[in-house]
């Protein structure tokens, strides 16, 4: 699992008998750093895996900082603008890993950014927790996620409250990515995940 510091989705493949690492520029907050590489990704990628998802910095492409990225109408901001492409090619280097079965998952990016069309777009709700959030999956030679568990009651996920700020690495640069609470993975979606792409 790359770019997971969390080991939510490291966690149910672990269950289900699968050798399954974390790999992330900060420790572990999981209880396993047995099953923890601490380092950048980019190193790791060529290390022979069957199957790698990747949960990559998205603070500087996802569409919900438009407002950021446009402070004068129809103006954008140059610098943002680098940013947004330094995240672009730390995604594009995970999805373009020599590994047979691929996955990304990140927000609804910017359409300016530029990044291949998604795969599917899905909810927490759809996989038992109460919460909409658009997350979009990036696949290679994977199937869709089938939702295991819709809900009817549910409510849009603003902010997962406080959190420290993380903060991405990548080609010596430095680029925050919002609150380390907010970007966990939600639980259903990690289990599913584990159960329909662990036997690909
Ligand atoms: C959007 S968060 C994803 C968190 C993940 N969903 C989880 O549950 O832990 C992005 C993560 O990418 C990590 N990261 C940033 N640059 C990295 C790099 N070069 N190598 C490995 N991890 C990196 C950050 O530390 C952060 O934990």
């Amino acid at each position: 699992m790359a770019c997971e510091e969390s080991q939510t989705v490291t966690k149910e493949f672990r269950a289900l008998g699968h050798e399954a690492y974390s790999c992330d520029i900060l420790p572990t907050s999981g209880d396993n750093p047995e099953w923890h590489i601490q380092g950048d990704v980019i190193n790791h990628l060529q290390n022979g895996w069957d199957l790698i998802i990747g949960f990559p910095p998205c603070t500087y492409m996802t569409n919900g900082g438009a407002v950021r990225m446009y402070p004068k109408k129809g103006e954008i901001d140059p610098i943002r603008y680098e940013k947004a492409m330094d995240a672009k090619e730390f995604f594009m280097a995970i999805f373009n890993a020599p590994v047979k079965h691929v996955a990304i998952e990140n927000p609804l990016p910017m359409k300016i950014v530029g990044l291949p069309d998604r795969n599917q777009l899905i909810h927490p709700y759809q996989f038992g927790d109460p919460y909409s959030k658009k997350t979009c999956l990036w696949l290679k030679n994977l199937p869709d996620l089938i939702p295991t568990n819709v809900l009817t009651e549910y409510q849009p996920f603003i902010n997962g409250g406080g959190g420290r700020m993380n903060r991405a690495h990548y080609k010596g640069k430095k680029f925050a990515v919002g609150s380390i609470a907010r970007s966990k993975t939600f639980t259903g979606i990690a289990k599913a995940m584990a159960e329909q792409w662990g036997a690909k």
